[in-house]
């Protein structure tokens, strides 16, 4: 395994056991990430869901098996990213006797961005950060970020020198259509637009704080 692989392995040991907020008391398995620690390409996504929350890895539910058949699309696989989410654990909510997802509060979010994410990001170091929805896009390139219009372009944040937001799948998922093809085809294009920025920019020289 490599230098990188055995660092995230040992933080990933650490949140294994992390209480810094109250997901903590609900969740079942801390999802930490996926994929490789020596990707030049790192996804990031909101959280996990119940899927996510049972298994502990990062989007297996329906969004995730559209993300993988989007990233093949675009000639990857997910050996060839790495993939994680800015809330490693699952927010839910109680509607009517039912556990639901819920989206991270800010709170939640700041938390697990300064202790975890950032960490993350520091190790793998990647060149390109490609964020699936506006949470992680709030997270890395501002925090008044609108996906409407500000999706697809690129913009260089105080963790990486390329970062780009991208429609989240679960999104995707909630168009019907002509406008869930319109919205899958663009998720494509931004996975491709990743792929291509990640191999460019390798040689590049990194101008971030991490
Ligand atoms: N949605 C996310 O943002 N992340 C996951 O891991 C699964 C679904």
């Amino acid at each position: 395994m490599s230098e990188k692989g055995r660092l995230i392995l040992e933080m990933a040991e650490q949140a294994s056991t992390c209480t810094a907020c109250d997901l903590a008391e609900t969740r079942t398995k801390v999802v930490f990430g996926d994929g490789s620690a020596d990707s030049p390409l790192m996804l990031i996504g909101e959280g996990p869901g119940m899927n996510e929350d049972a298994t502990g890895l990062p989007f297996v539910g329906r969004a995730g098996t559209l993300l993988d058949e989007c990233l093949r699309e675009a000639g990857m696989l997910r050996k060839h990213i790495y993939l994680t989410n800015v809330v490693k654990c699952r927010p839910t909510l109680e509607e009517a006797g039912r556990i639901k997802n819920r989206p991270p509060r800010a709170d939640e979010a700041g938390t697990c961005v300064t202790l975890w994410l950032e960490k993350q990001i520091a190790i793998v170091q990647p060149s390109v950060i490609l964020c699936l929805g506006a949470p992680a896009a709030n997270a890395i390139i501002h925090r008044s970020f609108k996906m409407t219009q500000e999706r697809g372009q690129w913009f260089e944040s105080k963790y990486v020198r390329f970062a780009m937001a991208a429609l989240h799948p679960a999104y995707i998922l909630r168009q019907e259509g002509e406008a869930y093809d319109t919205a899958r085809q663009t998720l494509v294009d931004d996975l491709m637009a990743a792929r291509d920025k990640a191999k460019t920019a390798k040689d590049e020289p990194k101008t971030t704080l991490f």
